[in-house]
C-alpha cells in the first residue's frame, strides 16, 4: 500500500496540525473545509507554527517554504477523494456529521483508499459500518499540539485489516511520531485514562477540596505533568471533555465515569476553556 497523496478533512486545531506534520514529512496534502475563510485561517495557523519552528531553529526557512508548497486546499470532498491514497477526517465529534462525510468519501474515493478518523472517542467500528470498506477504516488519534506531541494512538476497528494497520503504523513513523496500537473501545486508552483524572480534578474544585490553581500545582509539581488537569481541560475544551466523559459513561454504563455537575454547568454557561476566553482560568487578557 503506497501512500503519497493525503487529504485531511477539517482545518480546525487538530486538522491543521495533522496537515502540518504530513506536509512537513514530504507528503502532498490537500486540506478540506467548508469555506475559503476556514481554509485561510487554517493555513494562517500552519504558517505561524512553521515560523515558530524556524525561529527555534528546528527547521529552516527553506523547509517551511517547501512544506507550504506541498499544501493545497479545497472545499469539495467529492473533488479531492479520487486523488487521495489516504483521507484523514478531523471534524467535530459529531457522529451524524462524520457518518455523512464517511459515506461521501466511500462513494467518491478509489476502492483501495484508506479512510482514517482522528476521533477521540467515537467507535471506529461504528464509523467503518457506514462504509462498504470496513477493512480500510482505522483510527489515527493525534494529540494537541499535533506538531509537538509524539503519540499517534492507532485504533483498530473490528474489521480493520492487518495490511491497513501496517501501512498506518509506518506512516505514523514517517510523520516522526510514535504509533501505539489499541483496539476499539470507548475512549480508547488515552481518554479512558485521562478523562477520569480531569473529572476527578473538577470534583476536587466542586467539593471545595482545592482551588483550580492549587489542584493544578499539586499535579504539576507532585506528578511532573506539564500542565495541571484543569489547565489541560481548558486547553482541550470543556465541551470536548464532557462529550468524551459521556461516551465513557454511556459506553461502560459505569457511574465512575459520570461527568462532574460543575463541568456540565460550565459547558451550559458557554465557559469552554481557551477557545471561549474562559474556563477554569480567564484568558480574556
Ligand atoms: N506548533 C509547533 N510547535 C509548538 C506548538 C505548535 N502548535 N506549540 C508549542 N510548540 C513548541 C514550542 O515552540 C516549544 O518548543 P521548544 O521546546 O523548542 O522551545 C515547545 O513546543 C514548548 O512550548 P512552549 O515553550 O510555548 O510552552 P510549554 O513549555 O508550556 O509547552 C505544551 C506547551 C507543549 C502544550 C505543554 O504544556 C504540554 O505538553 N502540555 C500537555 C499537552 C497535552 O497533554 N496534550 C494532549 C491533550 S489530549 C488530546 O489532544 C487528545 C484529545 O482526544 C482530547
Amino acid at each position: 500500500m503506497s501512500i503519497q497523496k493525503i487529504a485531511v478533512i477539517g482545518g480546525g486545531t487538530m486538522g491543521n496540525g495533522i496537515a502540518h506534520v504530513a506536509a512537513m514529512a514530504g507528503f502532498s496534502v490537500t486540506l478540506v473545509d467548508i469555506s475559503d475563510a476556514a481554509l485561510e485561517r487554517a493555513l494562517g495557523t500552519i504558517t505561524k507554527n512553521l515560523t515558530r519552528m524556524v525561529s527555534k531553529e528546528k527547521i529552516t526557512e527553506a523547509d517551511k517554504e517547501a512544506t507550504l508548497g506541498r499544501l493545497t486546499t479545497s472545499t469539495s470532498l467529492e473533488a479531492i477523494a479520487p486523488e487521495a491514497d489516504l483521507i484523514i477526517e478531523a471534524v467535530n465529534e459529531n457522529f451524524e456529521l462524520k457518518k455523512k462525510i464517511f459515506q461521501t468519501l466511500d462513494a467518491a474515493a478509489r476502492p483501495e483508499t484508506i479512510l482514517a478518523s482522528n476521533t477521540s472517542s467515537i467507535s471506529i467500528t461504528k464509523l467503518a459500518g457506514v462504509t462498504k470498506r470496513p477493512d480500510k477504516v482505522i483510527g489515527m488519534h493525534f494529540f494537541n499540539p499535533v506538531p509537538v506531541m509524539k503519540l499517534v494512538e492507532i485504533v483498530r476497528g473490528l474489521e480493520t485489516s492487518d495490511e491497513v494497520y501496517a501501512a498506518i503504523e509506518q506512516l505514523s513513523r514517517d510523520f516522526k511520531k510514535v504509533p501505539v496500537p489499541v483496539n476499539d473501545s470507548p475512549g480508547f486508552v488515552s481518554n479512558r485514562v485521562l478523562m477520569p483524572m480531569i473529572n476527578e480534578a473538577i470534583f476536587c474544585v466542586y467539593e471545595g477540596v482545592g482551588t483550580p490553581e492549587h489542584v493544578d500545582e499539586v499535579m504539576k509539581l507532585g506528578m511532573a505533568h506539564p500542565m495541571g488537569p484543569l489547565r489541560l481541560a481548558d486547553f482541550i475544551g470543556l465541551d470536548v471533555c464532557l462529550d468524551i466523559l459521556n461516551v465513557l459513561y454511556e459506553g461502560f454504563r459505569d457511574p465512575k465515569y459520570r461527568p462532574c455537575p460543575l463541568l456540565v454547568k460550565m459547558v451550559d454557561a458557554g465557559k469552554l476553556g481557551d477557545k471561549s476566553g474562559s474556563g477554569f482560568y480567564d484568558y480574556a487578557k
